[in-house]
């Protein structure tokens, strides 16, 4: 039975994280906080790899793929980029300090297997943070492909094997990466929003409500992740600790799990402030859409800015298919945050035995997606 009071450890929680809001009410600047116009109007968010850089990438993705390490251990000082390390630096100032991400092109993924361009993937996602576990299998590599016609409406859908639109959220990692092998047919562009922005517009347009991101919300776990230890995990949708702004959202996760009688029941003001993220989420102007390429890549930090895509058809042929490669990545670098900030990462699953064959711990191994998986 679900108790009519939170318990105490809720109550201040919720007046720690009222007292922070209330002092912090004030619009943000940060050059993370871009609006779509902006972006769209420059071209400093968009890396084109020189020749000297995609030779290098070329050369060791070739070696790593023949060597075909073990994933789980190995490291970067293996597979140096010494052509390639200052863009490396650059794209990791312009996640942590700078606008939060960046869209690297000119590798020519259309010429490579796809093991190549993985490996190439891979090692640049070595260089970037410590590459993560993205489902119960422990698989550091993961991929967006409809391997599945399910649509969102289905609790059972799992969002990277669907062509359906997905709403604004945040990934369960410092960074997400994504890869582009093959894009789709008509749509499927991907479209990010500032955190920091969001905050400015919910304060400008509804300063009772902004103190509200502060709190802990609760969002539904079983729908990312059909074998998550509980149905929801809980959050604050901001943090900001030592004049560092960090976001982390989805309100369709949030709205859905009110579907489970263990969750605290949402207050009308609640719902008033998810109302408000979807208008702000859909103001022309405020979020940038960019279509992938075959061969460009997007580096995100998740705490900077909120990610959706646009459905998408995909072509007859099944080697047409659009899909995406992802990687999602752990930055060691003591970002601040709110304790209990984001979502848990994913955990094995409890009891699950994998077989040899079916260990994906090698490029060569987890180069294709898991077709039988997200059906
Ligand atoms: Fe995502």
């Amino acid at each position: 039975m679900v108790s009519a009071f939170p318990p105490a450890g809720m109550i201040k929680e919720r007046m720690a994280a009222m007292t922070t809001a209330l002092k912090d009410l004030t619009e943000i600047r940060s050059p993370a906080g871009w609006t779509g116009d902006e972006i769209t109007h420059s071209t400093d968010w968009l890396y084109q790899l020189s020749n000297a850089e995609v030779m290098e990438l070329e050369t060791v993705g070739t070696k790593f793929l023949m060597d075909d390490p073990d994933l789980r251990t190995v490291t970067a000082d293996r597979y140096p980029l010494p052509v390639t390390a200052s863009a490396l630096v650059a794209w990791m100032h312009d996640m942590d300090r700078g606008r939060g991400f960046v869209l690297v092109r000119g590798l020519r993924s259309e010429l490579y297997s796809d093991a190549l361009s993985a490996a190439i993937f891979f090692l640049l996602g070595l260089h970037l943070g410590r590459p993560m576990a993205q489902n119960q299998f422990g698989d550091l590599f993961d991929h967006v492909v409809a391997t599945s016609d399910k649509t969102m409406d289905d609790p059972s859908a799992l969002p990277s094997r669907t062509r359906d639109r997905l709403n604004f959220h945040s990934d369960s990692s410092d960074v997400v990466g994504l890869m582009c092998l093959r894009g789709a047919r008509e749509g499927g562009a991907s479209i990010l929003i500032s955190g920091v922005t969001i905050y400015n517009e919910v304060v400008r347009r509804r300063p009772d409500l902004a103190p509200l991101l502060y709190e802990t919300w609760h969002y539904d776990w079983y729908r990312q992740d059909h074998d998550a230890p509980a149905r929801y995990y809980s959050s604050p949708m901001v943090s900001f600790v030592d004049g560092v702004f960090s976001m982390y959202a989805g309100s369709n996760m949030i709205r859905s799990a009110q579907d489970y009688p263990e969750v605290p029941r949402m207050t009308p003001q609640q719902y008033e402030l998810l109302d408000l993220l979807d208008e702000i989420f859909l103001e022309p102007g405020l979020p940038v859409t960019m279509d992938f390429r075959p061969g460009d890549i997007q580096w995100l930090l998740n705490y900077a800015a909120l990610h959706s895509r646009s459905g998408y058809r995909d072509f007859e042929q099944p080697e047409r298919k659009r899909h995406l490669l992802r990687l999602w990545l752990k930055r060691d670098v003591h970002r601040p945050l709110t304790p209990g900030f984001g979502k848990p990462f994913v955990a094995r699953k409890v009891g699950l035995t994998v077989s040899d064959e079916d260990l994906r711990n090698r490029i060569s191994q987890v180069c294709y997606p898991r077709r039988e998986w997200g059906l």
